[in-house]
């Protein structure tokens, strides 16, 4: 395909006849370059969260050299280039506090370097969000490829899931179920390949977002890291992101609203990560984007999940690819998608869906028999969570949706794991769990505590849920009925820090409401009575989070951060 030929913004850097010029191309040469790849070719940056340090991301160099042989084989000039990298599993303390500090560096990276195309390379679950974030932000020509999940868990000849099989052994080791050494010798089995969690988490939820929302080709979030399909399709985004710059095909173009609500849609119809909701806000705050965090809910209202894996459903998500991965899932709810939606092919939605199959019904489930009949998120209201909260119910005990108890509250995650499994803590089945200072300030960095333990003396009796609820995030691995994202925070006085020990809270999830059952007077007293606690940085990355993170509600981004402004970039300098 050709289009027309249009200024390209790395000229003004390679295409200089002047001293400038001279600096930019003798400098770029030293990597050995021929002066055939500054003559007006696109130069493509390859944006990489490769890093030993992430091990999700780790395959990314082999990514980067298939899309570069893409790139130069349509006609472009691949640079690539590094990032900071976000590891879910070894990140202190949490990935979530640098989330933004990546969309900086990546906004920042593309924007200061003579690039006209971008090939995002991500897989953890933050990386995504991160790169969409920044990517969003510089806008220009864009596309992402996903690292692919992980080949499934296998452990005893049974499939095991990243995360999800974690918390469940855990729980067996905590009851006595297994021994210490089992539950060392699984750790190998779980994670035996290239390529991020193989359950329905944040990553792979992120992932499969990013492909709802038109940034990647056709298939690219299915596809198995380790799968010789995940470098051809790394081959041939090369190939298009040097299509896309003379399209002029930008991320505004293409993450739109409707693009969106596709998004949302099929985070809903894929059971996704509650991670997707404040990840996707902050995406859409950077375009200029606003919707209400109701927006979830309505549209969960009329969405049947569809994806029957786990920690929702049975299977991984490599039995996902082989069932026909996103574009089958997508093709089955095309009717409740905007099909007319841009992405990075060129084309809309509804035309890359086209030949889309399943070819293995118990996977990707049909229409008429879902997983459950609407969307597994809802977001709450009421006295505890004003601005709201969230919960996934596709991963609750149902019995819990409708529920009121004693609250046993713990006052922080300190607090959480020096009493959790006392023989002495005062709690039953009927008791729901409040967990403070699990948000962006108290966390801080909001980390992923609010699926909290099960107390162990309830496990020994065989329970495995409770209602659970916290400011804090959880991890799209886990389950359980744990309402989280409260907002405002405790941390910063929201109500959440009223609530005590014995209260009685009443969840209503038919009705979307979540109440402390005290009186307005009895709440603003004990709020008179509340005092900041002392910030947990003083300097450094964590004041600028702390002075700048806006709450679970807007997305966890920085307001100067928010918008597309309306400037243009600065001259050069001399
Ligand atoms: Fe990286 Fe789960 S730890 S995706």
């Amino acid at each position: 395909m050709s289009s027309p030929r249009r200024p390209l913004r790395s000229q003004d850097w390679f295409g200089r006849k002047d001293k400038l010029g001279f600096i930019h191309r003798s400098w770029t040469k030293a990597e050995g370059f021929p002066q055939s790849a500054f003559d007006g070719k696109p130069v493509i940056g390859i944006c990489n969260s490769w890093s030993e340090l992430t091990s999700c991301n780790a395959h990314l160099r082999q990514t980067a050299e298939a899309v570069k042989r893409g790139v130069w084989e349509a006609g472009g000039f691949p640079l690539e280039f590094p990032t900071i990298s976000l590891g879910e599993p070894l990140m202190r303390p949490t990935t979530m506090m640098f989330r933004n500090l990546m969309a900086m560096d990546v906004e920042e990276s593309i924007r200061a370097n003579p690039l006209d195309g971008i090939v995002l390379l991500a897989g953890c679950d933050k990386t995504t969000p991160a790169q969409l974030m920044g990517a969003a932000s510089a806008d220009i020509p864009t596309i992402m490829v996903t690292g692919g999940p992980m080949l499934r868990g296998m452990y005893k000849n049974k499939p095991i899931g990243s995360g999800t099989d974690v918390w469940k052994f855990d729980g067996d080791r905590r009851s006595g179920k297994i021994s210490i050494e089992e539950f060392c010798s699984i750790e190998s089995c779980m994670s035996r390949s290239a390529g991020h969690c193989m359950t329905m988490g944040t990553a792979s939820t992120m992932t499969s977002l990013a492909e709802a929302l038109g940034m990647t080709l056709t298939g690219c979030a299915s596809i198995p890291a380790s799968d010789s399909r995940h470098r051809e399709i790394a081959h041939r985004s090369g190939v298009r992101i040097v299509d896309m710059v003379w399209e002029n095909l930008i991320p505004s173009r293409i993450m739109t609203a409707q693009a969106m609500e596709n998004a949302i849609r099929v985070d809903m119809a894929i059971g996704g990560s509650t991670n997707a909701i404040i990840h996707l806000k902050a995406i859409a705050g950077r375009l200029g984007l606003d919707f209400p965090l109701e927006k979830f809910d309505e549209i969960a209202r009329t969405t049947p999940v569809l994806a029957n894996i786990s920690p929702s459903g049975k299977y991984l998500m490599e039995d996902f690819y082989y069932a026909g991965g996103l574009p089958a899932l997508m093709n089955e709810i095309l009717d409740l998608l905007h099909g007319g939606a841009l992405t990075a092919t060129g084309k809309t939605m509804a035309e890359n869906l086209v030949g889309a199959e399943c070819y293995n019904p118990e996977v990707i489930l049909p229409r008429d028999k879902p997983l459950q009949p609407t969307g597994g998120t809802v977001i709450l209201r009421g006295n505890i969570c004003p601005n709201g909260a969230v919960l996934k119910t596709s991963a609750a005990d149902p019995k819990l949706l409708q529920h009121t108890g004693r609250a046993v509250v713990f006052e922080n995650h300190s607090d959480l794991l020096a009493r959790v499994d006392s023989p002495d803590l005062d709690i039953d089945e009927n008791c729901v769990m409040v967990l403070k200072n699990g948000g962006p300030h108290g966390g801080p960095g909001m980390p992923e505590l609010g699926n909290l333990p099960v107390p162990s003396k309830l496990l020994q009796r065989g329970i495995t849920d409770i209602l659970r609820i916290s400011d804090a995030r959880m991890s799209g691995t886990s389950y359980g009925a744990c309402v989280l994202h409260v907002s405002p925070e405790s941390a910063i006085g929201g109500p959440l820090a009223a609530v005590q020990t014995g209260d009685q809270i009443r969840l209503d999830v038919e009705n979307r409401t979540l109440d402390v059952l005290i009186d307005e007077h009895e709440m603003n007293r004990r709020l008179r009575l509340f005092e900041l606690p002392e910030a947990a940085y003083e300097r450094g990355w964590g004041k600028i989070f702390l002075d700048n993170v806006l709450q679970a509600d807007e997305g966890c981004d920085f307001a100067v951060l928010k918008g597309k402004g309306s400037k243009t970039e600065p001259a050069l300098p001399f």
